[in-house]
Parts: structure tokens; C-alpha cells; sequence
């Protein structure tokens, strides 16, 4: 499977879309904002950008949706407004879009437009070009040291492939369970480890001196790599997908092949591949819970089950649709498949009430 040719959440503004059901990556976002501001503010404190053309900005597996633009209008007008106290350079900001190629630019960049006019008519001065750039971001996306400020959020815990070795082993599983061999566990590791020691050496060589970084990872919030919490919701769409493969609705081979490169790392496993890298040094860590069904509208309603359990399926149908279409075929029925996950994953989040870990990282190259 060549997964960046698959890779891509829902597209479009439809009921199912990505942009209509991403209220989990959202208050993830928001609540990233303190550490984003402190970063920047330490950037243009202590980086010496005064020859520099322009500040260079991106955002890391971006999607499409509001989200992303959240990012542009936060990120922008934070450095507007510490701008105001400083010494008074104004250089203009490019901020770069970055997604795989079939990600839903085209979306994207009616939002922009949207965005655009929108500071147009608030009278905004803060000078900011916005553009898609299509990529991996484990490949070289920028010309060397040009590159001042990168963020992501939610997107670092996708692979770059499904690990070998999986299909003979992991069976009915889709990611790591409480039962998979070791072999699963560490086939996952060894990719994680791969692929984020391959992000930062090249973020490394694209960033100027001075220049800062903040990720965002889904985690684990314990070192045992297997622990029920926090691949429960994968666990659960892979028992949906088993009763559907006992009906004679998948076949048991298309099941068995289907794993998902997704991997969600510890804190000291991120850690201690940051500074086996070397490229950068870690200022400071965040770390806190996401409740699953977290939604800006009903967080203050009593809990419900199937509400809650229509939320959590509808963010996973989001992110999983395209690629289950693509392993299952025309067989698979995702109506179906999302209706009964639905109903197990609100059952299990009933007794649960679980939140993921979720882990923003402040950092400099060095
Ligand atoms: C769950 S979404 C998060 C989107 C957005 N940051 C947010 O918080 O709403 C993860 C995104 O990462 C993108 N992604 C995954 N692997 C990528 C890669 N190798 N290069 C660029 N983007 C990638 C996916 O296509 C997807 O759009």
C-alpha cells in the first residue's frame, strides 16, 4: 500500500467531512495556545531574523477544515501583537498549508479566501501570504535554513507505511491490542522511532538558527505500549469490523491484511528520540487530557451514551473512512460499519469516561 496516495481525511464540508467532525483536534489545538504563544514569544525575543526576507511559517499535516485556519490566525496575530513591544521590524509572513497530496486543498483554499477577506474588512495590517504545500512531511519540504516557525497538531502519530511484518502476525487486530505478539509491538515502535528521527532530521536542516517548533502528539500515557486506555477505540473498530467479517459482510483475508500505521508514543520514547536526533532541544512539555467525545457545544450537557458514542464514531469515521474504502472495497459498507461502532464505543466510553494523553512539545533547533 502506497500510503501517502491513500492517506487523506474525509474531504468536503458534507455530514461526514473531516471539517464538520474534528472538534476533538480543535480543543486540542486550543489548548496549545499558551505554549504556542510562549514559544513564539522567545523566538523573536532571542533569534536574530533582522536580514531575513521574510518569517517563515507552516503548519504540518494541516488537513482541511477550520482548523487549520485557526492555526494561521492565531499563530499570525500573536506575533503581530508582540511585534507591537518590540523593535518594530515588520517582516512579512508566508505561511505554508502542508498536507499530503490528497488532502482537500481545494477546501482549504476557500477558507483561505474566506479568511482573507475577513481581515480585509477588520482593517488588519498584520501582512501574512498563505499558500498549500502539498507533501510529505517525511520528505524535504523547504530550501535549507529558511524555515523559522513550524507547528503540527494531531498528525505526527501517522506512520510513513504500515510496519513489516504485520499481516502473519497481528490477525485480527488493526493496531496494537492487548494480545498482539511482541513482534506487533515492536514492528510499531521501530516505525515510529524511523520515522520521527527522519521528521527532525530534516525539519533540522530546513530551520534557520533560532528557529522553534511546537508538536503536538497524540501519547500513551504509560511506557507499556499495549495498554488497554489508549487504543481501545481502535480495539473496538476492530471488533465492529470482525462481526461484520462472522455476518459474511468482509472477507476474514481482507481483515487480517488491514493494520493501521498509526502509532501513538510515550513521553520518554518521544524524548529520548529527540535527543538521540540532536537536531533539536527541548524547552518545555505540556501534557493533558482530551476527553474522547469532547465537543465545544455539548461539554457542559450530562453525559449521554449514544451521543457520545455519535461523536467519537463520527471523528474516526472521519480520519479512518478513506482508508478502510481503500484496503475493503466496494464490499464495505461504512454506514453500517459506523452505525454499530457507534453504539460499542459509546457502551464502552460509558463505563471508561476515557480522555487520550495528549502531549505538545516546545523545542529549538540546536
Ligand atoms: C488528524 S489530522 C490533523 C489535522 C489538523 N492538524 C488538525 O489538528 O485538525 C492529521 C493530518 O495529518 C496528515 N498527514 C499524515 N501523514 C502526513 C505526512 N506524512 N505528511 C503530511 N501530512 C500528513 C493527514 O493527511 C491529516 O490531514
Amino acid at each position: 500500500m502506497v500510503l501517502q496516495k491513500i492517506l487523506h481525511m474525509n474531504s468536503g464540508n458534507g455530514e461526514t467531512s473531516y471539517a464538520n467532525n474534528s472538534s476533538f483536534q480543535n480543543v486540542t489545538i486550543s489548548k496549545t495556545w499558551d505554549l504556542v504563544d510562549e514559544t513564539l514569544r522567545n523566538m523573536l525575543e532571542n533569534g536574530d531574523f533582522a536580514d531575513d526576507h521574510c518569517l517563515n511559517l507552516v503548519d504540518l499535516g494541516c488537513a482541511s477544515g477550520p482548523n487549520a485556519l485557526s492555526v494561521v490566525s492565531h499563530v499570525t496575530d500573536t506575533i503581530q501583537e508582540l511585534r507591537k513591544n518590540g523593535d518594530g521590524t515588520s517582516q512579512e509572513i508566508q505561511f505554508f498549508l502542508n498536507d499530503l497530496p490528497n488532502n482537500d486543498f481545494n477546501s482549504l483554499f476557500k477558507l483561505v479566501e474566506i479568511f482573507n477577506k475577513g481581515k480585509e474588512v477588520c482593517g488588519s495590517r498584520s501582512r501574512c501570504s498563505i499558500y498549500g504545500l502539498p507533501g510529505s512531511f517525511y520528505s524535504r519540504l523547504f530550501p535549507r535554513k529558511t524555515l523559522h516557525f513550524a507547528y503540527s497538531s494531531c498528525s505526527l502519530h501517522w506512520l510513513s507505511q504500515v510496519p513489516y511484518g504485520l499481516e502473519s502476525e497481528n490477525e485480527e487486530n488493526i493496531y496494537i491490542a492487548v494480545d498482539s505478539p511482541s513482534e506487533v509491538l515492536d514492528a510499531y515502535a521501530e516505525q515510529y522511532k524511523r520515522d520521527l528521527f527522519t521528521f527532525l532530521s530534516l525539519r533540522g536542516e530546513e530551520m534557520v538558527p533560532g528557529g522553534h517548533m511546537v508538536l503536538t502528539f497524540i501519547g500513551r500515557r504509560v511506557e507499556d505500549r499495549s495498554s488497554k486506555d489508549d487504543c481501545a477505540h481502535l480495539a473496538i473498530l476492530a471488533q465492529t469490523l470482525l462481526d461484520m467479517v462472522t455476518q459474511g459482510l468482509l472477507k476474514k483475508d481482507d481483515l487480517h491484511s488491514f493494520n493501521v500505521p498509526i502509532y501513538m508514543p510515550c513521553q520518554q520514547e518521544i524524548e529520548s528520540i529527540i535527543s538521540q536526533q540532536g537536531s533539536f532541544k527541548i524547552k518545555k512539555i505540556v501534557t493533558f487530557p482530551v476527553r474522547w467525545d469532547v465537543n465545544k457545544d455539548t461539554d457542559e450537557s450530562p453525559f449521554d451514551k449514544t451521543r457520545s458514542g455519535n461523536l467519537i464514531s463520527d471523528c474516526v469515521r472521519a480520519f479512518m473512512e478513506p482508508m478502510l474504502v481503500s484496503h475493503f472495497g466496494e464490499l464495505i459498507d461504512c454506514n453500517v460499519l459506523f452505525e454499530r461502532y457507534s453504539v460499542k464505543i459509546g457502551e464502552y466510553f460509558s463505563k471508561e469516561r476515557t480522555s487520550h494523553h495528549m502531549l505538545a512539545i516546545s523545542m529549538t533547533i540546536q
